[in-house]
Protein backbone atom coordinates (compact mmCIF):
# COMPACT_ATOMS: atom_id res chain seq x y z
CA UNK A 1 0.00 0.00 0.00
CA UNK A 2 1.68 3.41 -0.41
CA UNK A 3 1.55 6.01 1.54
CA UNK A 4 0.68 9.92 0.73
CA UNK A 5 3.59 12.15 1.32
CA UNK A 6 3.15 15.91 1.54
CA UNK A 7 4.08 16.18 -2.28
CA UNK A 8 1.39 13.82 -3.40
CA UNK A 9 -2.20 14.70 -4.59
CA UNK A 10 -4.46 11.96 -2.95
CA UNK A 11 -6.20 9.87 -5.03
CA UNK A 12 -7.89 11.24 -8.16
CA UNK A 13 -7.38 14.87 -6.92
CA UNK A 14 -5.32 16.03 -9.10
CA UNK A 15 -7.43 15.16 -12.53
CA UNK A 16 -10.27 16.71 -10.33
CA UNK A 17 -7.88 20.01 -10.19
CA UNK A 18 -7.50 20.13 -13.40
CA UNK A 19 -10.82 19.28 -14.72
CA UNK A 20 -11.74 22.26 -12.53
CA UNK A 21 -9.03 24.62 -13.36
CA UNK A 22 -10.10 24.24 -17.25
CA UNK A 23 -14.00 25.43 -16.13
CA UNK A 24 -12.38 28.31 -14.45
CA UNK A 25 -9.94 29.34 -16.93
CA UNK A 26 -13.64 30.14 -19.17
CA UNK A 27 -14.70 32.66 -16.66
CA UNK A 28 -12.01 34.61 -16.29
CA UNK A 29 -10.34 37.80 -18.20
CA UNK A 30 -7.86 36.66 -20.51
CA UNK A 31 -5.21 38.79 -22.43
CA UNK A 32 -2.39 38.13 -24.24
CA UNK A 33 0.92 36.69 -22.23
CA UNK A 34 4.04 38.12 -22.05
CA UNK A 35 5.85 34.67 -22.63
CA UNK A 36 2.77 32.49 -23.18
CA UNK A 37 -0.07 33.07 -25.76
CA UNK A 38 -2.52 34.22 -23.11
CA UNK A 39 -2.87 34.88 -19.48
CA UNK A 40 -6.01 34.75 -16.99
CA UNK A 41 -6.53 37.58 -14.58
CA UNK A 42 -7.01 35.31 -11.17
CA UNK A 43 -8.10 36.33 -7.96
CA UNK A 44 -7.06 39.79 -8.80
CA UNK A 45 -3.87 39.03 -10.31
CA UNK A 46 -2.41 38.04 -13.88
CA UNK A 47 -0.21 34.04 -14.71
CA UNK A 48 -0.53 31.55 -16.91
CA UNK A 49 -3.07 28.70 -16.77
CA UNK A 50 -0.55 26.31 -16.01
CA UNK A 51 0.09 28.83 -12.55
CA UNK A 52 -3.02 29.03 -11.56
CA UNK A 53 -3.18 25.13 -11.74
CA UNK A 54 -0.61 24.30 -9.39
CA UNK A 55 -1.68 28.12 -7.27
CA UNK A 56 -4.93 26.10 -6.38
CA UNK A 57 -3.13 23.31 -5.79
CA UNK A 58 -0.70 25.19 -2.95
CA UNK A 59 -4.22 27.06 -1.73
CA UNK A 60 -5.91 23.27 -1.10
CA UNK A 61 -3.00 21.65 0.00
CA UNK A 62 -0.21 23.07 1.32
CA UNK A 63 0.70 22.85 5.05
CA UNK A 64 2.29 25.60 6.24
CA UNK A 65 4.52 25.73 9.98
CA UNK A 66 5.15 28.24 11.96
CA UNK A 67 8.63 27.87 11.49
CA UNK A 68 8.79 28.58 7.84
CA UNK A 69 10.51 31.26 6.19
CA UNK A 70 8.74 32.88 3.17
CA UNK A 71 10.70 35.06 0.50
CA UNK A 72 7.68 37.52 -1.20
CA UNK A 73 8.53 39.25 -4.09
CA UNK A 74 7.48 40.64 -7.42
CA UNK A 75 9.44 39.24 -10.63
CA UNK A 76 12.57 40.58 -11.12
CA UNK A 77 12.65 42.47 -7.81
CA UNK A 78 15.49 41.16 -5.53
CA UNK A 79 14.66 37.70 -5.66
CA UNK A 80 17.80 36.04 -6.03
CA UNK A 81 19.47 38.37 -4.10
CA UNK A 82 17.10 37.93 -0.85
CA UNK A 83 17.35 33.86 -1.67
CA UNK A 84 21.19 34.10 -1.43
CA UNK A 85 21.27 36.33 1.70
CA UNK A 86 18.39 34.64 3.52
CA UNK A 87 20.09 31.23 2.42
CA UNK A 88 23.43 32.78 3.64
CA UNK A 89 22.11 34.35 7.08
CA UNK A 90 20.29 31.12 8.18
CA UNK A 91 23.02 28.29 7.43
CA UNK A 92 25.64 30.37 8.74
CA UNK A 93 27.36 27.90 10.85
CA UNK A 94 26.90 25.01 8.61
CA UNK A 95 28.87 25.47 6.26
CA UNK A 96 32.85 26.75 5.71
CA UNK A 97 33.37 29.98 3.68
CA UNK A 98 35.98 27.48 0.99
CA UNK A 99 32.76 25.43 0.32
CA UNK A 100 29.38 27.24 0.69
CA UNK A 101 26.74 25.92 -1.00
CA UNK A 102 26.14 29.69 -2.63
CA UNK A 103 29.78 28.99 -4.68
CA UNK A 104 28.28 26.08 -6.21
CA UNK A 105 24.32 26.14 -6.60
CA UNK A 106 22.67 29.18 -8.48
CA UNK A 107 20.32 30.15 -5.69
CA UNK A 108 17.12 29.66 -6.60
CA UNK A 109 17.89 25.97 -6.63
CA UNK A 110 18.50 26.27 -2.60
CA UNK A 111 15.49 28.02 -1.81
CA UNK A 112 12.78 26.67 -4.03
CA UNK A 113 9.20 28.10 -5.22
CA UNK A 114 6.20 27.16 -3.15
CA UNK A 115 4.68 26.78 -6.56
CA UNK A 116 6.89 25.57 -9.66
CA UNK A 117 7.73 28.29 -11.85
CA UNK A 118 7.27 27.09 -15.28
CA UNK A 119 5.03 28.89 -16.78
CA UNK A 120 3.89 26.31 -19.71
CA UNK A 121 3.11 23.14 -17.99
CA UNK A 122 3.19 22.25 -15.20
CA UNK A 123 4.63 18.66 -13.90
CA UNK A 124 4.47 18.62 -10.17
CA UNK A 125 1.23 20.11 -9.14
CA UNK A 126 2.92 19.74 -5.57
CA UNK A 127 6.22 20.01 -5.72
CA UNK A 128 8.92 18.20 -3.82
CA UNK A 129 9.48 21.22 -0.64
CA UNK A 130 10.70 18.82 1.69
CA UNK A 131 14.35 20.44 3.43
CA UNK A 132 17.80 19.19 2.75
CA UNK A 133 18.34 19.93 6.13
CA UNK A 134 15.67 19.35 8.49
CA UNK A 135 16.90 21.01 11.99
CA UNK A 136 16.46 24.28 9.86
CA UNK A 137 13.07 26.36 9.39
CA UNK A 138 12.12 25.55 5.97
CA UNK A 139 12.95 28.21 3.08
CA UNK A 140 10.27 28.42 0.30
CA UNK A 141 9.96 31.69 -2.01
CA UNK A 142 7.22 33.17 -3.91
CA UNK A 143 5.58 35.27 -6.29
CA UNK A 144 1.89 34.93 -5.36
CA UNK A 145 0.22 38.02 -4.20
CA UNK A 146 -0.45 38.08 -0.41
CA UNK A 147 -4.12 37.78 -0.14
CA UNK A 148 -3.95 34.55 -2.02
CA UNK A 149 -1.10 32.95 0.43
CA UNK A 150 -3.92 30.85 1.88
CA UNK A 151 -2.43 28.07 4.33
CA UNK A 152 0.67 30.61 4.54
CA UNK A 153 -1.23 33.43 5.42
CA UNK A 154 -2.98 31.44 8.23
CA UNK A 155 0.19 30.40 9.89
CA UNK A 156 2.43 32.49 12.12
CA UNK A 157 5.27 32.02 9.24
CA UNK A 158 7.73 34.44 8.85
CA UNK A 159 7.61 36.13 5.25
CA UNK A 160 9.97 38.68 4.13
CA UNK A 161 8.89 40.80 1.04
CA UNK A 162 11.79 42.84 -1.00
CA UNK A 163 10.14 45.47 -3.46
CA UNK A 164 12.02 47.43 -6.08
CA UNK A 165 10.87 51.13 -7.89
CA UNK A 166 8.10 49.89 -10.60
CA UNK A 167 10.46 51.84 -13.33
CA UNK A 168 13.74 49.34 -13.29
CA UNK A 169 11.43 46.46 -12.50
CA UNK A 170 9.61 46.89 -15.46
CA UNK A 171 12.88 47.39 -17.77
CA UNK A 172 14.47 44.45 -16.36
CA UNK A 173 11.34 42.28 -16.63
CA UNK A 174 11.05 43.45 -20.41
CA UNK A 175 14.34 42.49 -20.90
CA UNK A 176 13.98 38.73 -18.93
CA UNK A 177 11.03 37.84 -20.40
CA UNK A 178 12.46 38.58 -23.96
CA UNK A 179 15.19 36.48 -23.64
CA UNK A 180 12.77 33.34 -22.58
CA UNK A 181 9.83 33.87 -25.10
CA UNK A 182 9.78 31.13 -26.90
CA UNK A 183 11.43 31.00 -30.51
CA UNK A 184 7.72 30.88 -31.80
CA UNK A 185 7.18 34.27 -30.79
CA UNK A 186 8.71 37.05 -31.88
CA UNK A 187 10.63 39.88 -29.12
CA UNK A 188 7.98 41.96 -27.33
CA UNK A 189 8.58 45.86 -28.19
CA UNK A 190 9.49 47.74 -25.49
CA UNK A 191 6.07 49.98 -26.05
CA UNK A 192 3.83 46.83 -25.96
CA UNK A 193 5.13 45.58 -23.07
CA UNK A 194 5.24 48.85 -21.32
CA UNK A 195 1.41 49.71 -22.57
CA UNK A 196 0.48 45.90 -21.02
CA UNK A 197 2.64 46.80 -17.23
CA UNK A 198 0.83 50.38 -16.81
CA UNK A 199 -2.54 48.17 -17.65
CA UNK A 200 -1.40 45.84 -14.59
CA UNK A 201 -0.99 43.23 -16.85
CA UNK A 202 2.14 41.05 -16.48
CA UNK A 203 2.66 37.51 -14.53
CA UNK A 204 1.60 38.39 -10.48
CA UNK A 205 0.57 42.07 -11.41
CA UNK A 206 -0.53 44.60 -10.97
CA UNK A 207 2.74 45.38 -9.54
CA UNK A 208 1.71 48.34 -7.41
CA UNK A 209 -1.26 46.09 -5.79
CA UNK A 210 1.22 43.46 -4.85
CA UNK A 211 3.32 45.68 -3.33
CA UNK A 212 0.41 47.25 -1.42
CA UNK A 213 -0.36 43.84 0.02
CA UNK A 214 2.81 42.70 1.69
CA UNK A 215 3.42 46.70 2.60
CA UNK A 216 -0.29 46.86 4.80
CA UNK A 217 0.71 43.72 6.15
CA UNK A 218 3.95 44.49 7.41
CA UNK A 219 2.43 47.59 9.31
CA UNK A 220 -0.48 45.11 10.82
CA UNK A 221 1.95 42.26 11.59
CA UNK A 222 5.42 43.78 11.96
CA UNK A 223 6.67 40.49 14.17
CA UNK A 224 5.63 38.42 10.71
CA UNK A 225 6.51 40.71 7.66
CA UNK A 226 9.44 42.61 6.86
CA UNK A 227 9.25 44.72 3.96
CA UNK A 228 12.55 45.50 2.18
CA UNK A 229 13.25 48.23 -0.49
CA UNK A 230 16.26 46.96 -3.41
CA UNK A 231 17.21 50.35 -3.47
CA UNK A 232 17.68 50.69 0.69
CA UNK A 233 19.51 47.46 -0.01
CA UNK A 234 22.22 48.44 -2.88
CA UNK A 235 22.79 51.75 -0.64
CA UNK A 236 23.48 50.11 2.75
CA UNK A 237 23.58 46.51 2.47
CA UNK A 238 24.97 45.64 5.67
CA UNK A 239 22.22 48.01 7.44
CA UNK A 240 19.54 45.75 5.97
CA UNK A 241 21.54 42.62 6.21
CA UNK A 242 21.42 42.90 10.09
CA UNK A 243 18.11 43.95 10.23
CA UNK A 244 17.11 40.81 8.04
CA UNK A 245 19.10 38.34 10.59
CA UNK A 246 17.22 39.81 13.12
CA UNK A 247 13.69 39.62 12.27
CA UNK A 248 14.71 35.90 11.10
CA UNK A 249 15.48 35.40 15.01
CA UNK A 250 19.21 34.68 13.61
CA UNK A 251 20.49 37.51 14.67
CA UNK A 252 24.64 38.58 14.32
CA UNK A 253 26.26 38.14 17.60
CA UNK A 254 29.09 41.29 18.66
CA UNK A 255 31.75 38.39 18.05
CA UNK A 256 30.34 37.61 14.41
CA UNK A 257 30.72 41.44 13.67
CA UNK A 258 33.69 41.63 14.83
CA UNK A 259 34.92 38.70 12.61
CA UNK A 260 33.63 40.15 9.72
CA UNK A 261 30.60 37.51 9.32
CA UNK A 262 28.23 40.20 7.79
CA UNK A 263 30.30 41.49 5.07
CA UNK A 264 31.20 38.45 3.82
CA UNK A 265 27.42 37.64 3.27
CA UNK A 266 26.99 40.74 1.76
CA UNK A 267 30.21 39.92 -0.27
CA UNK A 268 29.10 36.39 -1.26
CA UNK A 269 25.74 37.08 -2.29
CA UNK A 270 26.61 40.34 -4.28
CA UNK A 271 25.77 41.16 -7.81
CA UNK A 272 29.61 40.85 -8.51
CA UNK A 273 30.30 37.41 -7.05
CA UNK A 274 27.65 35.75 -7.51
CA UNK A 275 27.47 37.07 -11.57
CA UNK A 276 30.93 35.33 -12.04
CA UNK A 277 30.46 32.10 -10.41
CA UNK A 278 30.96 29.48 -12.93
CA UNK A 279 27.53 28.17 -12.03
CA UNK A 280 25.80 31.09 -12.59
CA UNK A 281 27.32 31.59 -15.95
CA UNK A 282 26.06 28.37 -17.65
CA UNK A 283 22.97 26.35 -17.84
CA UNK A 284 19.07 27.23 -17.82
CA UNK A 285 17.01 27.88 -14.86
CA UNK A 286 13.53 27.03 -16.38
CA UNK A 287 12.11 26.37 -19.73
CA UNK A 288 14.53 29.13 -22.24
CA UNK A 289 15.42 31.21 -19.53
CA UNK A 290 19.32 31.06 -18.74
CA UNK A 291 20.55 31.28 -15.44
CA UNK A 292 22.88 34.27 -16.47
CA UNK A 293 20.15 36.40 -17.48
CA UNK A 294 19.28 36.44 -13.81
CA UNK A 295 22.29 38.99 -13.56
CA UNK A 296 22.35 41.75 -16.29
CA UNK A 297 23.17 45.12 -14.30
CA UNK A 298 21.62 45.41 -10.85
CA UNK A 299 21.46 49.03 -10.92
CA UNK A 300 19.12 51.32 -9.49
CA UNK A 301 18.07 54.07 -12.15
CA UNK A 302 18.92 52.12 -15.03
CA UNK A 303 15.04 53.16 -16.71
CA UNK A 304 16.49 56.12 -17.90
CA UNK A 305 17.94 54.55 -20.64
CA UNK A 306 15.05 52.75 -21.79
CA UNK A 307 11.80 55.39 -20.95
CA UNK A 308 10.83 58.76 -22.93
CA UNK A 309 9.83 61.29 -20.72
CA UNK A 310 6.19 60.38 -21.86
CA UNK A 311 6.24 56.78 -20.29
CA UNK A 312 8.00 58.28 -17.09
CA UNK A 313 5.06 60.38 -16.63
CA UNK A 314 2.63 57.81 -17.35
CA UNK A 315 4.18 55.39 -14.82
CA UNK A 316 4.44 58.10 -12.62
CA UNK A 317 0.52 58.66 -12.78
CA UNK A 318 0.14 55.19 -12.13
CA UNK A 319 1.80 54.75 -9.03
CA UNK A 320 0.73 57.81 -7.93
CA UNK A 321 -2.54 56.94 -8.18
CA UNK A 322 -2.32 53.27 -7.20
CA UNK A 323 0.24 54.33 -4.08
CA UNK A 324 -0.49 57.50 -3.32
CA UNK A 325 -0.97 58.21 0.36
CA UNK A 326 0.09 54.78 1.24
CA UNK A 327 3.71 55.86 2.35
CA UNK A 328 4.90 53.58 -0.60
CA UNK A 329 4.89 56.85 -3.22
CA UNK A 330 8.50 57.52 -2.64
CA UNK A 331 9.12 53.86 -4.91
CA UNK A 332 8.75 56.38 -7.58
CA UNK A 333 10.13 59.65 -6.96
CA UNK A 334 12.69 58.94 -5.44
CA UNK A 335 14.14 56.79 -8.44
CA UNK A 336 12.75 59.73 -10.56
CA UNK A 337 14.58 62.54 -8.92
S1 LIG B 1 13.56 36.57 -10.77
O1 LIG B 1 13.59 36.04 -12.17
O2 LIG B 1 12.23 37.08 -10.42
O3 LIG B 1 14.10 35.63 -9.80
O4 LIG B 1 14.54 37.85 -10.85
P1 LIG B 1 15.04 38.70 -9.60
O5 LIG B 1 16.16 38.01 -8.95
O6 LIG B 1 13.88 39.07 -8.75
O7 LIG B 1 15.53 40.03 -10.27
C1 LIG B 1 16.62 40.10 -11.15
C2 LIG B 1 17.22 41.48 -11.00
O8 LIG B 1 18.01 41.50 -9.79
C3 LIG B 1 19.37 41.74 -10.11
N1 LIG B 1 20.23 40.92 -9.24
C4 LIG B 1 20.87 41.40 -8.17
N2 LIG B 1 20.93 42.61 -7.61
C5 LIG B 1 21.71 42.77 -6.52
N3 LIG B 1 22.45 41.76 -5.98
C6 LIG B 1 22.43 40.53 -6.50
N4 LIG B 1 23.14 39.54 -5.96
C7 LIG B 1 21.60 40.29 -7.65
N5 LIG B 1 21.35 39.22 -8.40
C8 LIG B 1 20.52 39.60 -9.37
C9 LIG B 1 19.49 41.34 -11.58
O9 LIG B 1 20.61 41.91 -12.19
C10 LIG B 1 18.16 41.81 -12.14
O10 LIG B 1 18.10 43.23 -12.30
P2 LIG B 1 18.48 43.95 -13.68
O11 LIG B 1 18.09 45.39 -13.48
O12 LIG B 1 17.73 43.30 -14.78
O13 LIG B 1 19.95 43.81 -13.82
Amino acid sequence: MSTITENQLPGDEEEKLRDECKELLVSLPKERGWITLEQYQFQGFWCSSALIQSIIAFQKHFQARDSDIVLATVPKSGTTWLKALTFAVVNRHRFAIKNHPLLTSNPHHLVPFLVESNHYEITNLLPDLSSKFPDQPRLFATHIPFPSLGPIKESNCKIVYICRNPFDTFVSAWHFLNTGRPKSLPPMPLDEAFDMYCKGIIVFGPYWDHMLGYWKESLKRPHNVLFLKYEDMKEDGIFHLKRLAKFLEYPFTMEEERNGVIEYIAELCSFETMKNLEVNKTGTLVQNFEKASLFRKAEVGDWVNHLNPEMVERLSNVIEERLGGSGLSSLSSRSIQ
